[in-house]
């Protein structure tokens, strides 16, 4: 755009590699990485923190009006702060990954977040991860991947990303916490998880993460021009 703003969006569901693929994509073409996802599990941890009912729609989203939430994008975009402190490894616990449907659903924290996102990536080229990101946040990207898997697949990644963290668990309630969500995430009334009508579909099932980021990367190169 007149800004200079150059965007790639990748949107999925959790457990088609999104995160990690985005993050080298992003490496590989001297791009920002904003993971969008980190947000909204900040969001959750303030108003779980503030001890704020779920069901108070109007009580979350002044919570959340009121939280300062920033991501570290200059170096890979990991770190993720809530009003000043680093909330990088709380955001991912159970205790988010449960509540985070709920909050991400309140129409309020979403404006609220999808401002930060768009001011985030002004003037920059930014590889920009999430599950409206093309439909939504930046319908005018230069590039919308939708990467999708089999719920099977998706939940065996979680389950395994979780033991090597060191995060006990079984199989079966990743598999059903992978349902639930999928099934909250993309029967929202607002912004709802669904490709865009213009992007290009990645099947990732049967793909490395090598080929993920090949075909990836040679998306952006044709439609982009990068590398
Ligand atoms: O990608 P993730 O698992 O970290 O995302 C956490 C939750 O945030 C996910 O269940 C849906 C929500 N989310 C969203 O509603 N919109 C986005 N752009 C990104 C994530």
């Amino acid at each position: 755009d007149a800004a200079g703003t150059r965007v790639i969006a990748i949107d999925g569901p959790a457990g088609t590699g999104k995160s990690t693929v985005s993050k080298i994509l992003a490496d590989r073409v001297g791009a920002r990485f904003l993971d969008t996802g980190a947000m909204y599990r900040a969001a959750t941890l303030a108003v779980l923190d503030a001890a704020v009912p779920l069901d108070d729609t109007d009580a979350i989203g002044e919570r959340v009006a009121h939280a300062d939430i920033r991501l570290d994008v200059e170096s890979g975009g990991s770190t993720t702060f809530l009003d000043g402190a680093d909330v990088s490894v709380a955001i991912r616990t159970d205790r988010v990954t449960d509540a985070v449907s709920a909050v991400s659903a309140v129409p309020a924290v979403r404006t609220r977040l999808v401002a930060v996102q768009r001011r985030a990536a002004q003037g920059a080229f930014v590889v920009v991860e999430g599950r409206d990101i093309g439909t939504v946040v930046f319908p005018d990207a230069d590039l919308k991947v939708f990467l999708t898997a089999t719920p099977e697949a998706r939940a065996t990644r979680r389950h395994k990303q979780n033991l090597s963290a060191g995060r006990a668990g079984d199989y079966a309630d990743v598999l059903a916490s992978v349902n639930r969500r999928d099934h909250l995430d993309s029967t929202r009334a607002i912004s709802p998880l669904r490709p865009a009508d213009d992007a290009v579909i990645v099947e990732t099932s049967d793909l490395t993460l090598e080929q993920v980021v090949d075909t990836l990367g040679r998306l952006v190169r044709d439609r982009i021009g990068v590398q």
